[in-house]
């Protein structure tokens, strides 16, 4: 990896670090004192007594406990493989959980969230107004014939009615599909039809680096295709002109004012439905990844207050999009069922000014910092200097997840952002599993750069080889879960046979997260990343299916192959391998286009990094694509193996073009 630093003197490593050699890494970094004295986690003892079944039913009754049941649970869980249930037979409604809870005990003006806006508006929402809004909402879309039960898409920009949105489908009981607004209409529309949503909550438009993006637009689109929903209720965010469809397309604002600021909530069973999340796979298709109730915010609410170390007064901010599992997680469901004041910021973290995030973060006086390796990266690009005249000295605990993050960008991290004075918990997991997974506590746990560390309270976690047998320590395979935990999904939507298919037939009775990983000889987990052709573009899964099935919907396309390349900012960049149908020439200008085509089909966040033409593709002799080697020329690696190649001229013939960036 060719990560720049920023201009000023950088701790160790050396230049050149990558993940493969993370085992070389050897600063160890104590919790700071001043930090673990007053942590919520000081006894390390918690993690071997939550390792015995015992401990573990402790620990998670105890959390179940804190959150606030209409009738109680029974059992504390059910393992009837690949389902659990948790807290059984336990109602509850996770709006009251998150909102009136706080309320009623006199919380109701504490500042739920400061929004920030690109263009620089303002507002603090008090847990009181969040409730009120929610409740407005709530009797809205039952205005509109919504019930429990029902699938509501949203596709929304970083507003506050987003969260607004979600709570009022989970006070009626509709389980919520956010769809994250970069997607393009046609995967909105997939998303819907998958699901079958009755109704679409979404915003004419939303601010992204000075531009208003046409959500609205795609909205119709999508819709045009999508006949299940009946209504689409629109924020009014930028003004800009939209369509109108007269009897299906409301105005938020018109809808909720004549509501009142009370609903009541729907007893929700601890097991129903409360989101749906679309995730990359390794087909073209998305996995509708099922979240129910009372587990996943048990599971949520427990990890962030522990993980996060949360206090009455900490400003805790999550900076990814809610439209990912992480927002939905850490901005919305964990911190509002713990009662925390939170940031949202609606743009680009660098826009107008390199230190926007910064300004942000001392604006609000932020406590903890919650972000990916790819924005670390691309503000050490920057350089500390662009935020130096930020004070940042309120800052006491920094975070990490997406994709591995290499010892220099977390050096960095800690080093200029968090002042050598903040742990930095790297934190693995997935939209599968819900809430975090591995990951220190940062009250007690020696941080070694680039290590998740070790699994949370609870997780049984392993390292196997392909046969499934455990790998000692310091030695590397494939990560299993090997117990259940209260936010793990509950399965694919629609899709049961997928379900047990790709999570739990590799290794019967274990969950297999398709993460490679190496534990050292102290046992500490480093993530190694995907095993499975799932690229990761700046913490985002993408299938490289998905990609391949875009490129060839092109006319001018008769095959692709797309791999995933180290990229210095975001991880790993979109690398295609195209070959054109007879009558077509490569050309820059077709290059472009191909691009812009996967954009369009996908969203930009798919916008392929280089397109390279060739007449042919390296193939086994029964015809399969030998992805490795298009990996290593994509890499610009020595070839492994290539015995297998039914034709060796063809890679000689691929390695001979020269490819350029294309931005
Ligand atoms: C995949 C899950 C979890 C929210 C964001 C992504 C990678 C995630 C880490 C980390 C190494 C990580 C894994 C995982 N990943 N966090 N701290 N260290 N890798 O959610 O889109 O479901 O992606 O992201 O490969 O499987 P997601």
């Amino acid at each position: 990896m060719t990560t720049q630093n920023a201009g000023k003197a950088e701790p160790a490593p050396a230049e050149g670090a990558t993940i493969e050699n993370l085992l070389r890494e050897e600063r160890t970094f104590p919790p700071p004192a001043g930090f673990a004295s007053r942590a919520l986690i000081t006894d390390p003892a918690i993690l071997e007594q939550a390792s015995t079944e015992e401990g573990f039913r402790a620990f998670w009754d105890a959390e179940g406990k804190r959150l606030e049941w209409m009738e109680p649970y029974g059992e504390l869980y059910t393992w009837d493989l690949p389902y659990a249930k948790w807290f059984i037979g336990g109602k509850l409604n996770v709006s009251v959980n998150c909102l009136d809870r706080h309320v009623d005990a006199g919380h109701g003006d504490r500042v739920a969230y400061h929004w920030e806006a690109e263009p620089g508006e303002t507002r603090a929402i008090t847990y009181r107004e969040l409730l009120e809004e929610t409740c407005r909402l709530a009797n809205a879309l039952r205005s509109l014939g919504v019930r429990k039960g029902d699938r509501v898409a949203i596709y929304m920009p970083m507003i506050p009615e987003l969260p607004v949105a979600m709570l009022a489908c989970a006070r009626i009981g509709a389980a919520h599909s956010v769809v994250f607004g970069g997607f393009s209409s046609e995967a909105l529309a997939g998303r819907i039809d998958d699901a079958q949503c009755v109704a679409l909550i979404t915003a004419d438009g939303g601010y992204r680096k000075g531009a208003a993006v046409n959500l609205k637009a795609n909205a119709d689109e999508a819709l045009r295709r999508s006949p299940s929903v009946k209504h689409s209720v629109v924020v009014r965010r930028t003004g800009q002109e939209v369509e109108w469809s007269e009897g299906r397309d409301h105005w938020y604002h018109e809808l909720i004012a004549d509501q009142p600021a009370t609903a009541a909530p729907e007893p929700m069973d601890s097991e129903d439905l409360l989101y749906l999340l679309y995730t990359s796979g390794t087909t073209a298709k998305p996995k509708g990844i099922m979240h129910t109730t009372g587990g996943y915010l048990a599971g949520v609410a427990a990890t962030h207050r522990y993980i996060f170390d949360i206090h009455d007064e900490d400003v805790y901010w999550c900076m990814a999009d809610i439209g990912w599992v992480t927002g939905h997680s850490y901005i919305v469901y964990g911190p509002l069922a713990n009662g925390t004041t939170g940031i949202i910021y609606e743009g680009a973290i660098d826009y107008p000014d390199k230190d926007r995030w910064a300004q942000i973060a001392a604006k609000y006086h932020a406590t903890i910092l919650y972000t990916a390796p790819t924005a670390i990266r691309a503000l050490m690009k920057y350089g500390a200097d662009a935020f130096a005249r930020d004070d940042l000295s309120s800052l006491r605990l920094l975070g990490s997840v997406g994709e591995p993050i290499n010892p220099e960008a977390w050096a960095w991290y800690w080093k200029y952002i968090g002042g050598e004075r903040c742990p930095v918990v790297d934190t693995w997991w997935q939209t599968e599993t819900g809430m975090i997974m591995i990951t220190p506590l940062p009250g007690i746990t020696t941080l070694k750069p680039g290590s998740a560390t070790f699994p949370f309270p609870g997780v049984k976690a392993d390292v196997v080889d392909e046969s499934g047998t455990p790998v000692p320590l310091g030695g590397g395979g494939y990560l299993v879960l090997e117990r259940p935990w209260p936010a793990m999904l509950r399965g694919i939507y629609g899709d049961p046979e997928r379900y047990q298919e790709t999570y739990w037939s590799r290794y019967p009775g274990r969950y297999f997260a398709g993460d490679g990983c190496k534990r050292d000889d102290e046992g500490y987990y480093w993530l190694l990343g995907r095993v499975d052709d799932v690229m990761n573009v700046s913490g985002h899964r993408i299938s490289t299916t998905e990609v391949e099935s875009a490129l060839v919907s092109h006319p001018a396309v008769a095959e692709a192959a797309v791999v995933g390349r180290t990229d210095p900012v975001t991880g790993q960049a979109i690398f295609c391998y195209v070959i054109l149908r007879s009558g077509n020439e490569p050309s820059d200008a077709l290059s472009a286009e191909l691009r812009e085509h996967v954009a369009g089909a996908i969203g930009k966040l798919a916008r392929p990094k280089q397109i390279m033409f060739t007449p042919d593709l390296p193939k086994t002799r029964s015809g399969k694509i030998m992805r490795r080697l298009l990996r290593d020329i994509a890499e610009q690696r020595s070839l492994g193996d290539v015995t297998t190649l039914a034709d060796e001229s063809v890679v000689e013939a691929i390695r001979g073009q020269s490819g350029k960036d294309e931005d």
